[in-house]
């Protein structure tokens, strides 16, 4: 069996940004002004911080406008939610994104449950969860939907093929599996307490790997030519005499690639999509919203 072919999400992120930012330049010339996107991040976390600095420098690489919004951890519940009534009257805001995980004291689903619906970029909105659910247009989660473009892009169409998703949660696994049913996938989603979990990936045409856990799924659960979707981003422990870990998904990319058809890398693999897909839904956001 040759080696996988590595599925370069970095290039392809590029490659749609480029798309959004020449719709977002369309979007100027007809509207008099920029698209925009709030993004609000409450407290320090770090890997937050870096996702948060990420997209604003993004935002603004591809012509819209950056409105970024930085509370401390022990701000009030009822402040940002005043926050975030503001910026859904703001006429200037077309897509509001509240960084998560919020602090413990905050209860994450009465924020997002304040976005408009209309500027939920990120389809966390149980409005844009139930149009997704019942097929109507709205808001996707961006993750899940730059998996789907890579796979999409690789395999044309995923008509009838078996897809397992290893993880349930709300922002990745549970929308990934309606994105697989909306193609056609027969879509199993698998999760801890899941029986004989290796065997149920052998099944599987497309695994999508989004648990968390450090290079959990083996070579040996691998169907021969799959694809697999590594959407897991772990720091292991630095080695002796260094400060940093090696950065590794949730599948052991070395073995996996010896039997998988084609496969993403961490880093570089679905990573840099999730902005590149929140940069085309804001720009989105900003048509259906002005228009
Ligand atoms: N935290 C981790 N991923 C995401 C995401 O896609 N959106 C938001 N708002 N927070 C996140």
């Amino acid at each position: 069996m040759s080696e996988a072919a590595i599925i370069d999400g970095k290039a392809f992120a590029a490659g749609l940004r480029e798309r959004v930012a020449k719709v977002a330049a369309d979007f100027e010339a007809q509207a008099g002004r920029k698209a925009g996107l709030a993004v609000v991040l409450v407290g320090e976390d770090p890997a937050s911080q870096v996702y948060v600095r990420n997209k604003n420098k993004q935002t603004v690489a591809c012509g819209m406008n950056s409105f970024e919004h930085k509370l401390p951890a022990e701000t009030p519940e009822a402040d940002l939610l005043a926050l975030v009534e503001k910026l859904n009257a703001d006429p200037a805001v077309d897509g509001i994104l509240v960084q998560l995980p919020l602090p413990a004291h905050m209860n994450e689903q009465k924020v997002i449950a304040t976005i408009n619906p209309d500027k939920d970029v990120d389809g966390f909105h149980v409005v844009n969860v139930g149009r997704l659910a019942t097929g109507l247009p709205g808001f996707v989660p961006c993750t899940p939907l730059g998996c789907t473009m890579l796979l999409k892009d690789r395999l044309g169409s995923l008509s009838g093929l078996n897809a397992v998703v290893i993880g349930r949660s709300n922002i990745v696994g549970k929308p990934m599996a309606q994105l697989l049913l909306r193609e056609n996938c027969t879509v199993t989603i698998a999760h801890s307490r899941t029986q004989n979990l290796p065997e149920v990936v052998r099944g599987a045409d497309i695994v999508i790997a989004a648990v968390g856990q450090p290079e959990m799924v083996k070579q040996d659960w691998i169907k021969p030519g799959a694809t697999v979707i590594d959407v897991g981003m772990n720091r292991l422990p630095p080695p002796e005499g260094e400060t940093k870990g090696k950065l590794v998904g949730d599948v052991d990319f070395a073995g996996a690639s010896k039997v998988a058809g084609s496969i993403t890398p961490v880093p570089g693999g679905v990573g840099p999509m999730t902005i590149a897909v929140l940069l085309r839904n804001t720009i989105v956001a900003a048509h259906r919203n002005a228009g």
